[in-house]
């Protein structure tokens, strides 16, 4: 793979973003040179051999979810955390045996869990991680939530770098190009605390009977917007460095994610930003470590297309409503930005009041969990955990 190196980032406190690196060719040799480099097999080979990738799926076609488990690079080890339902089909069983028949036939490391696993949830209770559970005392429902439990597993299995992919992706290749950008981009870290984002070049729609290649998604046109208006009101020098502020694709080092902290649903990906800038700009964070070592973020354009299902419009509008709501909670929002939040919500009639406008449950980073007895309930009182390979 070739990429562009970034020529230029923002710093805020400990805080580096990078702006937007695109991805020039998907097969390379290794080249080192001051404006791209290239990454050979080998070298992704290695970074794919302690990584994670998890999969978070809920009830999704399983020609899709088949096909992104397809696309995972070789070496790499999967992490299904499944939500699907049980009852009537159980379509977690039809995923587990897909799982089952594709690492028969490919040999490649699959674990696959279901977010409500009762031995899941007493882990939770017995290490009193409790805001990930819901007032029945199980797993809440999430993505998310979700990414915590996958997270966790990639720290049982002593992978150092998670990626996450949606599981509803129409082209695999796509997946296959993802994964391989966060093994390289997350290579090249001067910090063991980064995070690399997706921006894909396009996400097609069909209009009148035509595919449109949209630059933009709904949600992050707007999202992007305001995280910038975050820094822009806060430094005083307005700025559009963040492209990435609802990346659902996006991978880290083991060493972030454990001191990162996960809003629930689909307000993750704008919080991870907020919360990053709250606890490293200032300097008021216990991380004194990634203080000192700095926080990088990079993101990356494709190349393939990003095609994933379409889930209607009330699901744009929670998102969009879950995203501005971490902004707007944001320490760093001003009177200025939370009234053009409000406004913004107001005119695309998601709210009536800024009452409405409601705080996004946060839950703590996973080093706060006694790891070794998290690890002992879970393995032991497990209903639905499988690992092949
Ligand atoms: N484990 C688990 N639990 N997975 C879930 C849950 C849950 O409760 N809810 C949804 N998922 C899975 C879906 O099956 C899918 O694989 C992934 O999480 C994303 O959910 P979608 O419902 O497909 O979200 P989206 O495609 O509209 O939005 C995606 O892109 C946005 C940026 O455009 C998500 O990745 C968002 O988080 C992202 O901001």
């Amino acid at each position: 793979m070739l990429i562009e190196l970034p020529k230029h980032s923002e710093v805020f406190g400990s805080v580096k973003i990078y702006e937007v690196q695109k991805v020039l060719k998907l097969e390379s040799g290794k080249v080192v040179s001051p404006l791209i480099r290239g990454f050979s097999r080998d070298e992704l080979e290695d970074v794919f051999s302690r990584m994670a990738v998890i999969i978070p799926v809920k009830d999704e076609r399983i020609h899709l979810f088949d096909g992104v488990i397809r696309s995972i690079p070789d070496g790499c080890r999967i992490i299904v955390v499944s939500n699907s339902r049980r009852i009537e089909q159980d379509m977690f069983k039809i995923e587990c045996d897909i799982i089952s028949n594709f690492h028969k036939v490919t040999g490649q490391n699959v674990t696959i869990v279901h977010q409500k696993d009762p031995g899941l949830s007493l882990a939770f209770k017995e290490t009193e991680y409790n805001a990930i559970l819901d007032r029945t005392g199980v797993v809440r429902d999430g993505k998310g939530e979700g990414m915590i439990v996958g997270t966790l597993l990639a720290k049982m299995f002593g992978c150092e770098y998670v990626g996450f992919v949606d599981a509803d992706n129409y082209i695999p290749c796509s997946v296959n190009e993802y994964v391989r950008i966060y093994a390289g981009v997350l290579s090249l870290a001067e910090t063991p605390y980064a995070m690399v984002r997706l921006h894909w070049r396009y996400k097609p729609k069909v209009i009148e009977d035509r595919l449109y290649f949209r630059k933009w998604g709904r949600v992050s046109e707007i999202t992007n917007k305001y995280l910038n208006m975050l820094l822009s009101m806060k430094t005083g020098f307005e700025t559009i460095i963040v492209k990435t502020g609802n990346a659902g694709e996006h991978a880290m080092t083991m060493n972030l994610a454990e001191i990162i902290s996960f809003s629930t649903g689909f307000s993750v990906e704008p919080y991870q930003i907020v919360y990053l800038l709250e606890e490293f700009w200032n300097g008021e964070t216990r991380f004194k470590d990634a203080l000192s070592s700095g926080v990088s973020i990079y993101q990356v354009e494709t190349i393939n297309p990003h095609v994933h299902e379409e889930k209607g419009d009330e699901h744009v509008r929670d998102m969009l409503l879950s995203s501005l709501s971490v902004i707007y909670h944001s320490r760093f929002a001003n009177d200025n930005l939370k009234l053009k939040i409000f406004e913004e919500l107001k005119e695309q009639e998601i709210v009536k009041s800024r009452r409405e406008i409601r705080r996004c449950m946060a839950m703590p980073p996973i080093c706060d969990i006694d790891f070794k007895k998290f690890r002992d309930v879970f393995e032991r009182y497990s209903e639905t955990l499988k690992t092949f390979g």
